[in-house]
């Protein structure tokens, strides 16, 4: 196999966080720095954690990730971003109330450092939230300007080498790609003329493109997911990911339906509720951000069950999703999923999963892992969708030639291969 050109991951690597503030966020940037002082273990990060196995079984070589694929050091990595409020990130973390103030303050200085940029932002596609640290500009282009200004200020004050950029920024409200994200040209145009299907996580993942800086789509948003965008992307030589973090409730869903499907089991329905207490579930709450959650949440099972060849079993599914927003829990959510299922001659069974979970403990991880490969995929010469990333993405992006995969299992042999297909090993097909 031959080895891919890699660009070396020599200097420093810029992490501009959209929604900088939030649980997410912080608790990905406050864990990253806890870890690399080696104060805590990056559990759930398959960069840092996981092994892999090179060449035939019987060789016997499972070596780490990051020992033989040439990611980018902890140590490199410099944080930035922009957020509608204007605490730092230090008291950003406290007010999330996700890690104990014991864990942040071994951290407290390099947290207090990072301050958010004045977001681009638009109530009207978050109903729920009223910011305050908000760029002002006559035109969506314009915002997008003034973006690509703190992209390129970010690189020059910091000396970076490279920077990715990944949305961990509140839920906007549904829109539909149109005619105005089918080509460069309309998109443009649409940002001359302030076009309201321009939200503002287009402004800032155009600027970005424009900059060279891979963007991961952590929200359902339809922000990347255009032929515009795509295509741009590609030109730009620069690669996109997402949408929406696979964390929890879907991660399950990704998991059970291919145990289903694997030995011909019939689904009847699968009810899933939530009840979760922080920002994202206030936000979560207009039904037009949660419209756009619902969309993403819903497309798994269908897909994985392809009920379109299995008629008897997947033919009649009812398939119901809802989140509640209820304080108490702050990021402490439970998923509660009743999932009626049939076997032999159609006898019906049920499984329960209830799933006391942390969504920002889940999610933080993830982050991690899709900033270290996105920039190992830009220096390795990847543009474009990157499918092999779709592992972490309950909605993964995917053009109109291809259909999306939904199989956690599928999804990870595709990325282990695609690790193994850049480090000039052979890809596995497990027949030896
Ligand atoms: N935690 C999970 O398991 C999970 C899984 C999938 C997706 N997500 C998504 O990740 C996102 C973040 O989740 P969270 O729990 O951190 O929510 P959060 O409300 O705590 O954080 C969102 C942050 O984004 C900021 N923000 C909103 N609009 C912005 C804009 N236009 N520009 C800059 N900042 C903006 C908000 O002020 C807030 O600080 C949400 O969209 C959520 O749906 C989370």
């Amino acid at each position: 196999m031959e080895k891919v050109q890699i660009k070396e991951a020599k200097g420093k690597l810029g992490v501009l966080v959209i929604g900088v503030g939030g649980a997410v966020a912080t608790t990905f940037i406050a864990g990253t720095l806890i870890v690399r002082k080696g104060l805590g273990i990056p559990v759930g990060s398959i960069t840092q954690l996981a092994t892999i196995r090179l060449g035939k079984r019987e060789e016997n070589r499972f070596p780490k990730i990051k020992d033989v694929v040439p990611l980018a050091d902890l140590k490199d990595i410099v944080f930035g971003g922009w957020d509608i409020f204007e605490e730092d990130t230090y008291t950003a973390a406290r007010n999330a109330e996700v890690l104990t103030v014991e864990d942040l303050d071994k951290v407290k200085d390099e947290l207090q450092a990072i301050k958010p940029m004045k977001a681009v932002f638009d109530q009207n596609y978050v109903k729920r939230l009223h910011g305050t640290w908000v760029k002002e500009a006559p035109t969506k282009w314009d915002l997008k300007e003034a973006v690509r200004k703190d992209i390129q200020e970010f690189r020059a004050k910091n000396n970076l080498d490279r920077v990715v950029c990944i949305w961990c920024g509140s839920t906007e409200t549904f829109l539909k790609a149109g005619e105005i994200h089918e080509t460069l040209p309309a998109f443009q145009q649409a940002l001359k003329t302030n076009h309201e299907d321009i939200a503002p996580s287009m402004i800032y993942a155009y600027a970005c493109l424009e900059e060279g800086v891979s963007y991961i789509a952590g929200a359902p948003n339809l922000t990347v997911d255009t032929p515009a965008l795509w295509n741009y992307a590609i030109e730009q030589k620069t690669p996109i990911s997402g949408k929406d973090f696979k964390t929890g409730q879907t991660m399950l869903k990704t998991v059970l339906s291919p145990m289903l499907k694997t030995r011909m089991l019939g689904l009847e329905g699968w009810f899933s509720t939530n009840i979760l207490g922080n920002r994202d579930g206030e936000v979560l709450d207009d039904p037009g951000s949660f419209k756009t959650k619902e969309e993403s949440k819903l497309s798994v099972i269908d897909n994985i069950l392809q009920p379109e060849l299995y008629p008897e079993l997947y033919g009649n599914i009812y398939h119901k999703v809802r989140i509640n927003y209820y304080p108490p829990r702050k990021d402490n959510k439970e998923g509660w999923d009743n999932i009626d299922i049939f076997g032999w001659l159609g006898y019906p069974m049920q499984l329960k999963v209830d799933f006391l979970c942390r969504d920002s403990i889940l999610a933080a991880p993830l982050c991690l892992d899709l900033c270290l490969f996105s920039d190992l995929a830009q220096r390795a010469g990847m543009s474009g969708i990157q499918s092999w990333l779709s592992f972490y993405f309950k909605s993964p992006i995917h053009d109109r030639e291809h259909i999306a995969e939904h199989d956690l299992f599928i999804q990870y042999t595709k990325l282990k291969n695609t690790l193994r297909q850049i480090i000039g090993e052979e890809t596995i097909d497990y027949l030896d």
